[in-house]
C-alpha cells in the first residue's frame, strides 16, 4: 500500500497544524482536512490569511505554499472519506458533562461518530489513526465501530477493511509547528505491522527514525495520557513551592533554576504561574483519576487529584491576595487584565486560568478592562459567559489596546507571559493609572525594579513581599 490520499477529521488546534506539517514534507500526498463546522472550515480557505481560525507561529507560511495544492479543507466528509488510504481522527474530545463519570470521564460522542462516517464511506482498505487525546482503550471503541461496518459489507461482497492505529499527538500550542517539525518522539500503537510501516514511512520524511517508536494501541494510548499527568504534577508542584517561597522570603526563579539543573529534573516546566489551562492536562487527569478508580486503585486516583487542587487553589489564592493587597476590597475599583489565553503564542482560551481568576474578579465587585494580543472579544463573552447583548451594564470592557488599558485602572494583573508584555514603558503607564498603583504579576514577566522604580507597588508570584 502507498499512502496518496490522506483525510483528516477535524480541522481543530490538533488537525489543522498536524496536517499543514505533512502537507508541507509528503508533497506528493494530497491531504484533505474536513469538519463538520462550516464557519471553521471557511476560515481555513480565507484569503486573508490573518484571519485562519488558529494562530499558531509558522502555520500561516505553510497555509500559503501548501494550500490548494496538496492541503484542502472541505466539509464533504463522504468524498474525502471514500477516497482517504489513510484516515486521522481528530476530533474534540471534551469531558462529560452529564450521567456516568460526569466532570471526569470523556465523551466519546465525535470519536464516535466520525468512526461511524468513516464505516459508512471508507472504500478498500483503510488506515485509522487516532490522533485526538484519548481515554485509554478508544481504539478499542473505534476497532468495533469499524468491524461492525466490515461484517455488514462483507455479506454485500463490497470489500472493505480497516486498520487501526494510534499515533497521540504531543505538540504544545504556541509552538505547535516546531514541535511537529522536530518533535522528541513520535509514538505509533497498533497491531498491524504493515499499516504501522505505512505510518512510520510518512514521519520518515522529515524525522529521524530512532525517534519513532512503536508499540502496543493500549501502551501508546496510556503514554500521552501520562506525559501530559507528568508535566501536570511539576507545574503544580512548582506552584506549591511559589506559595512556599512567598511565605518564606526566597525567590521562586532562583529555586527553580538551582532544581532544574540537576539533569536528573530537567529545567522545563518549572516556572510557576496562575496554574495551568489549556485542553488538555485538566481533561486528561480527570480522565485518569476516573480510571484509577474505576480500577479500584483509590490511593492513585487521590495522588492525581490533589495535582488539580493544588491547580484551583493556585487561582484562589491569587484572588484572595489581590483582595488583601487593596486595602479588603475591590468592589468598584478598575483592574487591567493582561493576557487571557491559557499560554502565550496563542489564541485558544480553554481552560484558561483567566477564566476564573476574572469571574472571580467580578464577583468581588472589580469592573474589569481586558486586553490580549490574539483573543477576540466574543471569545472572552463566551468563556465568562456573559451575555453580549447587554454591553452597558456589563462588569468589564475588551480593550484594544495595550496603553489605554491601563488608563484609570487601580491594578494591573498579568495572566499571560506574552512577550509585548516584557518591555511596557512603566513611565508612562505610571502617569496614567489611579494612585495608589498595583501591579500583581502571576508569571514573573514584568521588571519588577522598574516598576517599584516608577512608584508602583508590585507583587510576583514567588517572591515574599
Ligand atoms: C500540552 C502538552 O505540553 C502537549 O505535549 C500535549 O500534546 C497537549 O497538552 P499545551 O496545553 O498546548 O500542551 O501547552 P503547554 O505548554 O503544555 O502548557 C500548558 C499549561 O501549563 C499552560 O497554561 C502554561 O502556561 C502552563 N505552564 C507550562 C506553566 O504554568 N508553567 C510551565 O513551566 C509550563
Ligand atoms: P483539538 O484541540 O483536539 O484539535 P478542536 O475543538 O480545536 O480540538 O477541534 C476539533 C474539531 O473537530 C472541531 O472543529 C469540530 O467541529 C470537529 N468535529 C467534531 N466532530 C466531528 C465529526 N463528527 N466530523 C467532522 N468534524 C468533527
Amino acid at each position: 500500500m502507498n499512502i496518496k490520499n490522506i483525510c483528516c477529521i477535524g480541522a481543530g488546534y490538533v488537525g489543522g497544524p498536524t496536517m499543514s506539517v505533512i502537507a508541507k514534507f509528503c508533497p506528493d500526498i494530497q491531504v484533505n482536512v474536513v469538519d463538520i463546522n462550516h464557519k471553521r472550515i471557511s476560515q481555513w480557505n480565507e484569503k486573508n490569511l490573518s484571519d485562519l481560525p488558529i494562530y499558531e507561529p509558522g502555520l500561516r507560511e505553510i497555509i500559503e505554499k501548501c494550500r490548494g495544492k496538496n492541503l484542502h479543507f472541505s466539509t464533504d466528509l463522504k468524498k474525502n472519506i471514500e477516497k482517504a488510504d489513510m484516515i486521522f481522527i481528530s476530533v474534540n474530545t471534551p469531558t462529560k458533562i452529564r450521567g456516568i463519570g460526569s466532570g471526569q470521564a470523556i465523551d466519546l460522542k465525535y470519536v464516535e461518530a466520525s468512526s461511524r462516517e468513516i464505516s459508512k464511506y471508507a472504500r478498500g482498505h483503510t488506515i485509522v489513526v487516532e490522533k485526538s487525546t484519548l481515554p485509554v482503550k478508544t481504539a478499542q471503541t473505534i476497532k468495533a465501530i469499524l468491524d461492525a461496518a466490515t461484517e455488514d459489507v462483507n455479506k454485500s461482497k463490497i470489500t472493505k477493511t480497516f486498520s487501526v492505529l494510534s499515533n497521540p499527538e504531543f505538540l504544545a500550542e504556541g509552538t505547535a509547528i516546531s514541535d511537529l517539525e522536530n518533535p522528541d518522539r513520535v509514538l505509533i500503537g497498533g497491531e498491524d505491522k504493515e499499516a504501522i510501516n505505512e505510518l512510520v514511512n510518512i514521519y520518515s520524511k522529515w524525522i529521524d527514525k530512532v525517534k519513532v517508536l512503536t508499540t502496543d494501541l493500549w501502551s501508546s494510548e496510556l503514554s500521552k495520557l501520562i506525559s501530559n499527568a507528568f508535566l501536570a504534577q511539576r507545574i503544580s508542584s512548582i506552584n506549591t513551592i511559589s506559595a512556599l517561597c512567598e511565605a518564606t522570603g526566597a525567590r521562586i526563579k532562583d529555586v527553580s533554576l538551582a532544581v532544574g539543573m540537576d539533569r536528573r529534573i530537567g529545567k522545563y516546566f518549572l516556572n510557576s504561574g496562575p496554574g495551568f489551562g489549556g485542553s488538555c492536562f485538566k481533561k486528561d487527569i480527570s480522565n485518569l483519576v476516573y480510571i484509577s478508580n474505576h480500577y479500584g486503585l483509590f490511593e492513585v486516583a487521590n495522588y492525581w487529584q490533589k495535582v488539580l487542587d493544588i491547580n484551583s487553589w493556585q487561582q484562589k489564592r491569587f484572588v484572595e491576595l489581590i483582595v488583601k493587597k487593596m486595602f479588603g476590597t475591590i468592589s468598584s475599583k478598575k483592574i487591567a487584565i493582561l493576557g487571557f489565553a491559557f499560554k502565550a503564542n496563542t489564541n485558544d482560551t480553554r481552560e484558561s486560568p483567566a477564566i476564573n481568576i476574572c469571574k472571580k474578579l467580578i464577583e468581588e465587585g472589580a469592573f474589569l478592562k481586558i486586553y490580549d494580543p490574539k483573543v477576540k472579544e466574543h471569545q472572552i463573552i463566551k468563556e465568562l459567559g456573559l451575555n453580549e447583548n447587554n454591553k452597558e451594564h456589563r462588569d468589564w470592557e475588551y480593550s484594544n489596546s495595550i496603553h489605554k488599558t491601563f488608563k484609570d485602572v487601580d491594578a494591573a494583573l498579568f495572566l499571560t507571559e506574552w512577550c509585548e508584555f516584557a518591555s511596557l514603558n512603566w513611565r508612562d503607564i505610571s502617569k496614567i493609572m489611579r494612585k495608589p498603583s498595583w501591579v500583581f504579576d502571576t508569571r514573573s514577566i514584568v521588571d519588577m525594579d522598574l516598576v517599584k522604580e516608577n512608584g508602583i507597588n508590585i507583587w510576583q508570584v514567588g517572591y515574599g513581599n
